[in-house]
């Protein structure tokens, strides 16, 4: 086989078979296929696309370049899920406990964040003490006596999926459906779940700005799930702006606690509602999703799964007495309020500034190299469709960053305020569901 041969067949819109897939995955992970050469590759199927053949057979031609956790050990149908990626995203941070109260084991693993969007890792380490390494014994024994563990991802896992990943990012070939689908359900199945939900992310903060594209994101991913023997389910669910009023690492924390609580915002409420009742359903506890519903509901108003968070941040190390007193986790030295410039209604907020914005005070990485600080973060006081009056404060700013000029000019411009009411108010958090 060349590659040169294949990249033509590629480019030419013909369809490649197994064989082939196999041999430019493992050829590149290995270093015998060029970066030119994948470049040119990636920017045929950007611009062909794949079947639904083909982007099954690159999601486990990825799988097998690396290791591949066996949770076998671990008793009953074990669910995962993923975000595509958002801003103000804590979801899993309310799902991972809430999931598990009703006996559905919870075998996590989870990223840390770069760029603009937050980890679920990074967010949990603002936690003093909250391990997010167990060693397999422990993750296991944890999920099968606790219902629930979360770790970071394994250095080794989909290693092809790593290499490819960076040369996209550099190669503007990130936005393609079939290359974003293998790639985030190579790292799912990788990671040894049976059933997987996917919280597929549509708006200005998400990878997917329409519902058609992010339609078809989420009927590609569920075909794969299903052709690999994975029972899954995909939502499609908005970021037009930040998903709930806090966005940063302790302070998302926090916002976890709330929803737990039953004292959350109605977005990040229904989204955390959604996620964790598809994967009861999956995880085989309800035959439907309303009984999975209400049955958890039920869980946060008898502080059931607000107990179950603290047993998880107790049994990983971490100090869970902040979830009774969330002032313990790690405060910012400054707050700048960003104030509204006149008065009309919130149009409209980018989400991905915002996320910019939160990275430059601190909250997040801008390569993988930097060190973030836990209680950097923004609150966002203001919605879309929300009335303002000139000199009302839209966001406040933490952090511990004396310059923080830049931050500043980036969330004042993330929002869009002018004097008539937006006609186009996405009120539905779910916009809608794939299986
Ligand atoms: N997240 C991933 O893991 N991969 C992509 O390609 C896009 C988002």
């Amino acid at each position: 086989m060349r590659i040169v041969d294949l990249i033509q067949k590629k480019k030419q819109g013909e369809e490649l078979t197994w064989d082939e897939i196999n041999y430019i995955v493992q050829g590149y992970t290995k270093g015998e296929i060029p970066d030119y050469q994948i470049s040119a590759f990636l920017m045929a199927v950007y611009f062909k696309g794949m079947s639904k053949e083909e982007t099954a057979n690159l999601t486990l031609a990825f799988v097998n370049s690396g290791d591949v956790v066996d949770l076998s050990a671990i008793d009953g149908i074990k669910v995962d899920k993923h975000s595509t990626g958002g801003v103000g995203d804590k979801i899993s941070l309310i799902v991972i406990p809430l999931v598990a109260s009703v006996g559905v084991p919870v075998a996590k693993m989870s990223g840390r964040g770069l760029g603009h969007t937050g980890g679920t890792i990074d967010k949990l380490e603002s936690i003093e003490g909250f391990k997010t390494t167990l060693d397999r014994n422990e993750f296991i024994s944890n999920v099968n006596t606790y219902k629930m563990a979360i770790v970071g991802q394994s250095a080794n896992l989909t290693p092809a999926d790593k290499k490819i990943y960076a040369l996209r990012d550099v190669t503007a070939t990130v936005d393609s459906i079939p290359l974003i689908a293998s790639s985030v359900m190579s790292k799912k199945i990788a990671s040894g779940a049976d059933a997987i939900v996917l919280d597929v992310k549509v708006g200005s903060g998400a990878f997917m700005k329409s519902l058609d594209e992010a339609r078809e994101l989420a009927e590609t991913m569920v075909a794969i799930g299903k052709s690999l023997n994975r029972k899954t389910i995909a939502v499609i669910t908005n970021m037009s702006q930040p998903l709930g009023h806090e966005v940063g690492n302790a302070n998302e924390v926090k916002e976890a606690i709330d929803v737990l609580s039953n004292k959350g915002s109605a977005d990040e409420t229904a989204v955390a509602l959604t996620v964790a009742s598809y994967m009861a359903v999956l995880g085989g506890a309800f035959a439907d999703y309303d009984s999975a519903y209400s049955a958890l509901k039920q869980k946060i108003t008898s502080g059931q799964a607000l107990n179950n968070l603290k047993e998880l941040i107790k049994i990983q190390g971490g100090n869970p007495d902040i979830v009774d007193n969330p002032d313990m986790l790690p405060q910012a030295e400054y707050h700048i309020e960003v104030k509204s410039p006149n008065e009309g209604y919130v149009q409209s907020i980018n989400a991905e500034n915002i996320g910019i914005s939160a990275m430059l005070l601190g909250a997040g990485r801008k390569t993988k190299e930097d060190s973030i600080d836990f209680s950097a973060g923004i609150t966002m006081l203001k919605k879309v469709g929300d009335q303002v009056n000139k000199d009302d404060t839209l966001c406040v700013l933490h952090t511990n960053l004396q310059e923080h000029d830049a931050a500043e000019r980036v969330a004042l411009k993330a929002f869009a305020i002018n004097e008539s009411k937006p006609q186009t108010v996405i009120e539905e958090t779910v916009l809608a569901v794939i299986s």
